[in-house]
């Protein structure tokens, strides 16, 4: 099943509580791009473009959102390939970080990557960006290679950036060894 179906399928959850914020988690859509590009363009140095988001749904991605009373406050984007997945975006508004919030999506990343099978979760992370890392490395994400300049810098004039390239092992999920194993007629 593609990561985008899934996520379509699963985001139909009622609202839940991130410490105190009743947040309501549902795909994103392409009526939200503009907006969620605008709010990238805030947080990010080298953000993704609508039409970048717009290939990633495309692709099949799954991209979703966390809204409470109407505002977006968080977004991201998980790919999902044969054996593993990668984190493509991880994103907090300014104004409503350090309350849990990224660290419920990752959660919820993790989550879907285990669901569809894989085994493994990536992503890539700027070496300079210690609150992202210390969130990764709490959640299981160990620094597996460092890209050597990969990212423009923060800015202008300054040397690009390393990436760090961290991964987190997947527990395989119970519930999808059930149903492999009836597919199978293995029970
Ligand atoms: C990185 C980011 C997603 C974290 O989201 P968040 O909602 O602020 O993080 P959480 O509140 O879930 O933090 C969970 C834990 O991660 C760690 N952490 C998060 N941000 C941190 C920071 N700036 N400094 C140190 N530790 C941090 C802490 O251990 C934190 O737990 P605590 O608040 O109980 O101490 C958010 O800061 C963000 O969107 N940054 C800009 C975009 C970005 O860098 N995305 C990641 C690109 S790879």
């Amino acid at each position: 099943m593609p990561a985008g179906d899934f996520e379509a399928r699963r985001m139909a959850t009622p609202s839940q509580p991130v410490r105190g914020i009743e947040i309501e988690w549902r795909p994103l859509r392409e009526g939200d791009l503009g907006y969620v590009a605008a709010l990238e363009a805030e947080i990010h140095s080298a953000p993704w473009t609508i039409a970048n988001f717009r290939d990633s749904l495309a692709a099949g991605h799954s991209a979703c959102l966390g809204q409470s009373e109407g505002r977006v406050l968080v977004y991201g984007v998980l790919m999902l390939a044969p054996g593993e997945a990668e984190i493509l975006n991880l994103s907090v508004v300014p104004d409503a970080r350090r309350r849990g919030l990224g660290r419920a999506l990752l959660r919820r990343f993790v989550d879907d990557a285990r669901r569809l099978g894989a085994e493994q979760l990536f992503l890539e992370v700027r070496l300079s960006n210690t609150g992202a890392i210390a969130l990764y490395e709490a959640e299981g994400f160990a620094r597996v290679a460092r890209r050597e300049a990969y990212y423009p810098p923060r800015t202008p004039g300054a040397p690009r950036e390393d990436a760090l390239v961290m991964r987190r092992p997947l527990e395989p999920d119970p519930s999808r060894r059930v149903i492999l194993d009836v597919a199978d007629g293995r029970a």
